[in-house]
Formats: C-alpha cells, structure tokens, sequence
C-alpha cells in the first residue's frame, strides 16, 4: 500500500564554500524538487525531501532534512537511502568543489585569485540498494545524447532531460518542458508545463514502475 511505500527526493543547489563568506553554487531554487515531494506526499506516500540551501518553504507535513554542500548530502543520503522505495535526484549538485577552504576571508588586495578546484563524487552512482533510480539530466546542448548517456553511467531506471536553455525551463522557472527517458529506451516528450504538472507525470512513470 502506498501509505507504506517511501520517497525520498533531492532539491535545490549545493553551496561549495571557498573561505567564510563565499561559495560556487549554482540557479537552483528547489522547485522542482518540491514540486515532486508534494505529488509523492498527495499520493500519500511517506517523504522524506533533502533540500539544500534556498528560501522557498516546502508544504507543512513533509519531512525535510536541509543540506549545504555535496558533502552533507551524500552523508545524508548515507543515512536514508536504505530505507527508501525510490529515490529521485532533482537536486543541482556540484561537480567541482574548492580543493581547499581558505581558513579565513580572501583579501581582495590580491589582484587576481585561482581557485584549485577538484571533482566531487557523483551520489547517485555510489547508492547501492534495491530502489527505483530517477536522476535528472540538466543540459545546454544534444540534450537526449546526453540525457541517455547519462542514465547509463549512474545506472537510472528513468532520467528526466532537461533543456536548460529554454525559456520557461530547468532553473528558477515556476515551468518546465522535459523529456523523459525510461531505462528501455521509451521516450516521451512532454510540452511546457508548470513544475507542479511536470511532477505528476513522472509521478505516474513512478507508480507504473513501482
Ligand atoms: O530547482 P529548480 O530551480 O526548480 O530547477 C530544477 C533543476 C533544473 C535543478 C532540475 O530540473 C534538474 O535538472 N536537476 C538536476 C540538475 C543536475 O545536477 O543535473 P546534472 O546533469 O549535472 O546531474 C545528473 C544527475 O546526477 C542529477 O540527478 C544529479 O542530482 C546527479 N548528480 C550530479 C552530480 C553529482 N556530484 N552527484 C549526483 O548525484
């Protein structure tokens, strides 16, 4: 029965400090993300959203544990993902993070500063259980090559591709237009909607899926 079954969903930026008043982030606002806590918890799932760090508020009843940088989030999903049905990584997560916090505020005297920065670890490759997998696929350019390639890497049972390009989608929008890509290679391509409608269709790819 639904009321059983566990969602557990990511949403919003990671914030990589660089010393202790900056950090690389990115346009996420958690939309998205919130968009499909509030379908799974309609359904009467049990939710559980990991959010990072933006201001928008998420409905009242949804269990939400707050993140700031990649790191906190992969501890986080360490934490939850074992006990979850599926998993859905709507959350915009670094890819580089600073090699090494400054211990204290750059001055800027300095005329020009280079930031060394190194690879983080890509979460949804590492969890390891048995629960479905969407990932979403943010991209500028040959969205669907990318989107597919992807959803093989990190091993995704559907990855939702999204052109972040155009206008009304991906970042800050209360609208999105994705194409979703389920682990058989079926592709359906959905119009501009808002976020709110974009999260009940995967909703529904979840549930036929489950
Ligand atoms: O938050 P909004 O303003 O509503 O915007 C929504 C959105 C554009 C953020 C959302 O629709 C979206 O596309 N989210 C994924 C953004 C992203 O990080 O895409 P990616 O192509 O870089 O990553 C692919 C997948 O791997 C994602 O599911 C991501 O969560 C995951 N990932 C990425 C990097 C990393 N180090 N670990 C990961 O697990």
């Amino acid at each position: 029965m639904s009321e059983h079954r566990h969602m557990l969903i990511t949403a919003g930026p990671t914030h990589e400090r660089i010393d202790d008043v900056r950090y690389l982030a990115n346009r996420s606002s958690g939309r998205m993300g919130i968009a499909l806590s509030e379908a799974a918890c309609r359904a009467g799932w049990r939710v559980t959203l990991l959010l990072g760090p933006v201001a928008a508020d998420p409905a009242p009843g949804l269990c939400v544990e707050r993140f700031e940088s990649t790191a906190d989030l992969e501890r986080l999903l360490g934490l939850q993902f074992s006990a979850c049905d599926v998993l859905i990584m709507a959350a915009a997560v670094a890819d580089f993070k600073p090699k090494v916090m400054a211990k204290s505020k750059i001055k800027k005297a300095m005329l020009a500063l280079n930031l060394e920065l190194e690879r983080t670890q890509d979460i949804v490759s590492e969890v390891d259980g048995n629960f479905i997998r969407v990932g979403f696929a943010a991209e500028s350019e040959n969205l669907l090559a990318n989107a597919r390639k992807k959803m093989a890497e990190k091993v995704l049972d559907l990855i939702v591709a999204n052109d972040v390009t155009a206008p009304g989608c991906g970042f800050g929008s209360d609208t999105n237009k994705v194409t979703l890509i389920s682990r058989d290679g079926e592709e359906t391509d959905l119009p501009l909607m808002p976020k709110r409608e974009v999260a009940d269709k995967i909703w529904d790819w979840v549930i036929a899926n489950e």
